[in-house]
């Protein structure tokens, strides 16, 4: 029996048949927690619907519903509130061999970026140098440096809060010699980089949207023999060129020649609008 059939069975003597009818098809578990989006029309059964999902499944700690959106520059959700079970929300999710620790109602976890993490310590080289200009909780840069073998990650977070996590993800994954966390803007940390002689054979532009006004500085990074940038964007589906012009208008201004090596789209994120990653190699001209 699926999600929906278990929890009408559960709720029949609570809810009209019209409520009923529009409960739920499935859920998200992050660690030991269910994450619910109700239809409006049952946010007053919500504590009930709560307690029914609690009852069966019965290894899950807490439920949660999901308000809103992801919001503003820190990509926070907007309102994650508790409905049944234990009022803790910081969890630790495992995958590709990766502990994430974070407080799901004040930092996002697309479970639609699972691949989009997965493949790009696939493609780091062995002694690479990487900068990840927006690291969030550690999101690309701990199973990079979990992985693969880069010789350092420079990683740039602007929240706080989200760089608390961060800091604590480097020690739970026992990565303190690989990545070097930085607190601040990456429109000015770069620079600092860039004056210390540092140079990236990788740089991950991983935010929304499009962080254009990131690029001239992130330029400041590329290596003479060529560095691969990882610049993200949303767009429809035809035209994710237009997202690569944007970034060679730049880098042409900057004196750096760019190619599109590769490109794909990582999740939907709305009607024809995608989720879109481009690899570009960037080279300093002389
Ligand atoms: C959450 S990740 C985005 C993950 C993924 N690309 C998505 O939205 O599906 C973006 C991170 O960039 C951080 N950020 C935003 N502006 C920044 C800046 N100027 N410098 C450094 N970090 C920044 C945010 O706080 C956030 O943690």
């Amino acid at each position: 029996m699926g999600f929906k059939e278990k929890l009408k069975a559960n709720l029949k003597e609570f809810l009209s048949e019209q409520e009923l009818s529009i409960l739920p098809k499935g859920f998200q578990t992050i660690g030991k927690i269910m994450i619910l989006k109700l239809n409006p029309k049952l946010l007053d059964k919500k504590y009930r619907i709560g307690k029914a999902c609690l009852e069966l499944y019965p290894y899950i700690k807490s439920i949660y519903i999901n308000l809103g959106k992801i919001k503003g520059k820190f990509r926070e959700p907007e309102k994650i509130e508790l409905i049944a079970g234990e009022d803790n929300p910081i969890v630790e999710h495992k995958e590709h061999g990766v502990i994430y620790r974070f407080d799901l109602t004040k930092i996002m976890f697309s479970k639609g970026n699972l691949n989009e993490r997965k493949l790009l310590a696939t493609l780091v080289k062995d002694g690479e140098v990487v900068v990840d200009m927006f690291a969030g909780i550690g999101y690309f840069s701990l199973p990079i440096a979990k992985n693969s073998s880069p010789e350092r990650i420079y990683s740039i977070e602007l929240n706080p809060f989200s760089y608390k996590f961060f800091v604590e993800n480097i020690k739970l994954n026992h990565l303190e010699d690989i990545i070097i966390p930085i607190m601040g803007d990456c429109k000015e940390e770069v620079l600092k980089l860039s004056k210390k002689g540092i140079k990236a054979d990788r740089v991950i532009m991983g935010v929304f949207p499009a962080p254009k006004a990131f690029i001239k500085d992130g330029l400041s990074l590329a290596k003479g023999d060529g560095s691969v940038y990882h610049y993200e964007g949303v767009v429809e589906k035809e035209k994710y060129t237009e997202l690569f012009d944007e970034f060679n208008q730049i880098a042409e201004e900057n004196k750096c020649s760019c190619k599109l090596i590769s490109h794909r789209f990582v999740k939907s994120y709305g009607p024809n609008l995608y989720h879109v990653v481009l690899d570009i190699r960037v080279s300093e001209k002389n």
